[in-house]
């Protein structure tokens, strides 16, 4: 790739805080993502409530990846909804939520980051281990408790020590 078309590919993949306006176009691809059991599904309420988190790539209004840092304790956070537009996968646009995420992570001292998901390929590209999900007493029995997937829950637990 060119330098110039390396420009115009950062300017365009550039990663902002996500705001009020940006909620039906996330709850849309959250919703298709959901359907296919990728993703779990979230409330407008709960998206109102947690837009803090979120980080995201948009163009013309439309999502076109976005991910959120979501803590359990000072020291615990966990990457949630993760996702890229199906015209948008394969652009690298998940790694960079993911490298922002992390960034900001740091940032906030966290010292672990995990993540519940299907595509423990995806964030071992990015430094994450598979772990037991058993060592994250905090995620189990203050959130997943109340997953209707809590008893069959066949999740992969990844993890990116940061300290
Ligand atoms: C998983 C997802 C976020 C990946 O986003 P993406 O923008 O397509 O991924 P990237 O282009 O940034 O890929 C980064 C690296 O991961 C690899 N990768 C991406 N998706 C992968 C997958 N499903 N399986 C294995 N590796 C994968 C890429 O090949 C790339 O590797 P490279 O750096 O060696 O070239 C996206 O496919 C998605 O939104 N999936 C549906 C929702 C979902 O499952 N979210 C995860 C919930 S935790």
């Amino acid at each position: 790739m060119t330098q110039a078309a390396d420009q115009t590919r950062i300017i365009k993949y550039q990663v902002r805080p996500a705001v009020l306006e940006d909620i039906p176009s996330i709850h849309s691809l959250l919703k298709h993502y959901a359907g296919m059991g990728d993703l779990l599904p979230r409330t407008i309420e709960d998206l109102n409530s947690n837009i803090h988190h979120f980080r995201v790539i948009v163009d013309k209004k439309q999502i076109l990846a976005c991910g959120s840092l979501e803590h359990f304790t000072e020291e615990l956070a966990e990457i949630r909804s993760l996702m890229v537009s199906e015209q948008s996968k394969g652009l690298g646009l998940g790694r960079i939520i993911v490298e922002n995420l992390i960034e900001e992570a740091k940032q906030r001292k966290v010292g672990r980051l995990m993540a519940l998901t299907y595509v423990p390929e995806f964030f071992h590209k990015l430094g994450f281990k598979t772990v037991s999900k058993e060592i994250f007493p905090e995620k189990i029995w203050g959130i997943c408790v109340n997953c209707y997937k809590f008893l069959n829950c066949d999740e992969i637990a990844v993890l990116l020590e940061l300290k």
